[in-house]
Formats: C-alpha cells, sequence, structure tokens
C-alpha cells in the first residue's frame, strides 16, 4: 500500500479551514448575533469590534489556506480523468461553480470583518448577510463532496475486492 502524504497533509488542511470558516459562521449566526442584540447598544458596539479585531486574523488564516490548498489540489487532479471525457467535463464545471461561490464567500467574509463603508452598511444587516455566507458555504461542501467522490468512490470499491480476495 502506498500512500500519498502530500495528498493526506493538503486534505488536512483544506477541511480544518474549511471547518473553522463553517463554524465560525455558524457562531455567529445563531449565538453572536441574537444574544449581542439584547445588550445596551455600547456594550453591543464594543463587543461586535473586540470579536471582529480577533476574528479577522483567523478568517485571513482560513482563506489564504483555503486558496493555497484549494489550487494545488486542484493542479494536481489534473489528468486525472481523460481529457475532453465526460468526467473531465463535470469535475471541471463543478471545480468553476464552486470557486466562483468561494469567492463571493471570502469576499463576503473580508467585507464583513473590514472596516469600509460598504463594511458599516452590511453590518447593519449581518444576520442576513451572514445567512447568505452560509447558505453558499453548504452549497460549497456539497459540491466538494461530489468532486470527491468522482474519484475516491472507485478506490473503495478496489479495496473491498482485494479483501475479498484474500478473506479465506
Ligand atoms: C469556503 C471555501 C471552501 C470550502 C468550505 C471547501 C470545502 C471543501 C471540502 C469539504 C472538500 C472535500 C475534501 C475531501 O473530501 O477531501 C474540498 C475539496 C476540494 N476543494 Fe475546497 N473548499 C473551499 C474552497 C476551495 C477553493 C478556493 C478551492 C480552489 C481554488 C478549492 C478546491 C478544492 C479542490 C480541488 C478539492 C478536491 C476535490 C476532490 O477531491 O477532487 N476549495 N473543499
Amino acid at each position: 500500500m502506498s500512500l500519498d502524504y502530500l495528498a493526506i497533509g493538503l486534505r488536512w488542511i483544506h477541511i480544518l479551514s474549511a471547518a473553522t470558516t463553517i463554524g465560525g459562521v455558524m457562531l455567529i449566526r445563531f449565538a453572536l448575533l441574537p444574544a449581542a442584540d439584547t445588550l445596551p447598544d455600547d456594550a453591543r458596539r464594543k463587543l461586535h469590534d473586540g470579536v471582529r479585531a480577533r476574528w479577522k486574523m483567523v478568517v485571513h488564516a482560513s482563506i489564504g489556506l483555503l486558496l493555497l490548498s484549494g489550487f494545488i489540489n486542484f493542479f494536481r487532479s489534473l489528468g486525472m480523468f481523460p481529457s475532453g471525457s465526460a468526467e473531465s467535463k463535470l469535475y471541471n464545471a463543478l471545480f468553476g461553480v464552486k470557486a466562483l461561490l468561494a469567492f463571493g464567500v471570502f469576499g463576503l467574509a473580508e467585507v464583513l470583518v473590514g472596516s469600509s463603508p460598504l463594511a458599516e452598511k452590511l453590518r447593519a444587516k449581518a444576520k442576513t448577510w451572514q445567512t447568505v455566507n452560509l447558505v453558499l458555504l453548504v452549497l460549497i461542501v456539497c459540491l466538494s463532496g461530489v468532486m470527491s467522490r468522482m474519484h475516491t468512490a472507485p478506490n473503495a470499491a478496489k479495496a473491498a475486492v482485494s479483501t475479498e480476495t484474500v478473506a479465506p
């Protein structure tokens, strides 16, 4: 058995960064924002400023790691399917849609932790925009699951065959 250690490392980085992003958006949307709504204006502003100052480091790091591991994964996947085949077209189409959605999520996340006039405007409807981000993230994970299964399912089938072969 030979293991592709680079692929495993990239997968760890990609999945951990994705989990951090999704978990963070969920916590903000379903716990932080509703809880902050119950505070007086001054305290609420202080809480949001404090969270944003700390959370933006995590947002920048997660985006950087997702882009790095995602692009390396994609370039390593080139040639996985015969060029022009139905599988290759589907994989590339899924990747294209996923990348566009991911750039939407990254853009929105960066604006929401930033200090531009647009950021102030979007933050006035923070719950709506965090919900939009969450929906996009769920779509991205679903598309990624299909991409992943397109080439990992045959390995599982091969493993099952070899287990049958060695079974007494
Ligand atoms: C919010 C952003 C993102 C999320 C939540 C996300 C999530 C995921 C997940 C859950 C997987 C499946 C991992 C596995 O089963 O091994 C995956 C795989 C992958 N992602 Fe991402 N990803 C994001 C951004 C990106 C970006 C920006 C790129 C490229 C520019 C990218 C490229 C890939 C590639 C090529 C794979 C491998 C798919 C395969 O196994 O064939 N991802 N991603």
